[in-house]
């Protein structure tokens, strides 16, 4: 049988061209444009890479219209009811869920690297007391690379392995680091014999004057909530970590670009821009007027946690969080947090309203997820750096990918130049 082909002519040459389709495991088949240049002189233009595959994966799988998430082929509906961050963070980087004792040496070996290096903390006095926490997690997690360069060999698989065991390791601590430092409060340091997520909570809300004990609640629900957010396929900051990682830099520094594009409004940042939106909100007699001006072309305005690039349907992590979300209010004893009840009459005003309904804009993940974590008291402008913490994972798995790709090449896309022609540079006097 003959390999599928998609065919392109230029009708005002009368030229055209076979160009080979492959198709994946699941989803849309791809047009493989690679040779398009060299045979037929022209470029793709795709801003926004609405319709451009940039790679091969097998790591996660997105059906938007379905509302479908797998990471390595398991729902994550499953996931998030049945498993444990660490296990998904194993999941993502070796492709399989791991048995019991590769579990456990999987859990050791994380737990081994969560400390810092203590000149690493010294980082942090050189930042302002308000300073934005992902501002410093992009400065310090970068400057892991300093710690971390001459002995990382990008080209040794094992090296490489060390190098995400030691990101997925260090990124609670650091962010828990930027916390303390905006509170003046001493960094509290990793106590191993805990859970990832409690051990995290341990070193946001622990002093050293008093006993801490981590609530199961919410440890449970920030495992959940990690879990939700450990990878999203070819989001804009997975894909930076890619670009970066092409060149061959270092992974430290690489994973520091993808915290750089996680931080705006219109990805990461969206958490934290939901729970501001529905301060300005305020109560639910305003719904209206703030649909509308998030309707409104000539209004900046957006509804913050509404709409994605890919889900044309109920975001399923979305709803996985809108479950959470109640359950932990209620158990934590804050079942009247009017914040709740506010986003709850938002999302069924906006679900109704014909703007939403043919554009397709859903609650995404980022909706629900600052109700939680208000709950669980951790300050808004921390929100996004949770979702950093958890993304390291995919992150990860993704440059790991990568780089293991023998046909991986440097990222380098092409323009269509709009500017100037050639012209000669005029003398000072003359312009
Ligand atoms: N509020 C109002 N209108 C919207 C919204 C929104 N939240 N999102 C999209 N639209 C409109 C947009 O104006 C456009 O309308 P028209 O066709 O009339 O010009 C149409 O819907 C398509 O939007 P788009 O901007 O072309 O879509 P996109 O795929 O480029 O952007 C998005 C996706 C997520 C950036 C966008 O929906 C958005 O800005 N949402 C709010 C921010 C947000 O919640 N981001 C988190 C995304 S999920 C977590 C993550 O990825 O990190």
């Amino acid at each position: 049988m003959s390999k599928p082909t998609f065919s392109l002519s230029d009708s005002s040459s009368g030229r055209s061209i076979e160009l080979p389709v492959r198709d994946g495991v699941l989803g849309p088949s791809t047009i493989d444009v690679g040779t398009l240049y060299r045979d037929f002189g022209v470029f793709t233009y795709d801003p926004g890479f609405t319709s451009t595959a940039s790679c091969d994966s097998s790591i996660t799988f997105i059906d938007g219209d379905k509302g479908v998430l797998l990471y390595r082929g398991y729902p994550i509906e499953q996931l998030a009811a049945k498993s444990s961050f660490i296990e998904v963070a194993y999941l993502l980087i070796y492709g399989n869920l791991p048995n019991q004792t590769e579990l456990d040496e999987f859990s050791a070996i994380i737990t081994n690297h969560t400390m810092i290096n203590e000149t690493l903390n010294s980082f942090y006095r050189g930042f302002h007391h308000d300073a934005h926490p992902m501002a410093m997690l992009v400065g310090v997690v970068g400057s892991l690379s300093a710690f971390y360069h001459d002995h990382t060999d990008i080209n040794d698989p094992k090296d490489r392995e060390i190098s995400a065991h030691r990101l997925i390791a260090k990124m609670p601590t650091i962010a828990a680091a930027c916390y303390k430092h905006s509170k003046g409060e001493p960094y509290v340091y990793p106590q191993n014999n805990l859970s990832y997520p409690a051990n995290f909570l341990r070193m946001m809300f622990a002093v050293p004057c008093e006993d801490y004990e981590v609530d199961p609640i919410a440890e449970r629900a920030m495992d959940v909530l990690f879990i939700l957010h450990a990878d999203h396929e070819q989001n804009a900051s997975t894909s930076t970590v890619r670009l970066a990682g092409s060149s061959g830099a270092n992974p430290f520094a690489c994973i520091s670009a993808g915290i750089a594009s996680l931080w705006g409004p219109a990805h990461g940042g969206a958490n934290e821009a939901v729970l501001k939106m529905l301060e300005e909100v305020g109560d639910v007699g305003q719904i209206e007027k703030y649909v509308a001006k998030a309707k409104d072309k000539d209004d900046p305005f957006r509804l913050m946690g509404f709409g994605h690039r890919v889900y044309k349907n109920y975001d399923p992590r979305a709803t996985i969080i809108r479950e959470v979300c109640h359950n932990v209010l209620e158990k934590l004893g804050n079942g009247n947090d009017p914040t709740l009840e506010l986003a709850m009459r938002l999302e069924e005003v906006a679900l109704r309203d014909e703007y939403f309904v043919e554009r397709k804009l859903y609650p995404n993940v980022d909706f629900y997820t600052g109700i939680i974590y208000k709950a669980l008291g951790i300050p808004t402008n921390m929100f996004t750096a949770m979702f950093a913490i958890a993304r390291t994972a995919g992150w990860i798995a993704h440059w790991m990918e990568m780089i293991a790709d023998p046909a991986q090449r440097i990222g380098r896309p092409r323009q269509l130049y709009l500017g100037p022609e050639k012209r000669d540079y005029p003398g000072i006097t003359t312009r």
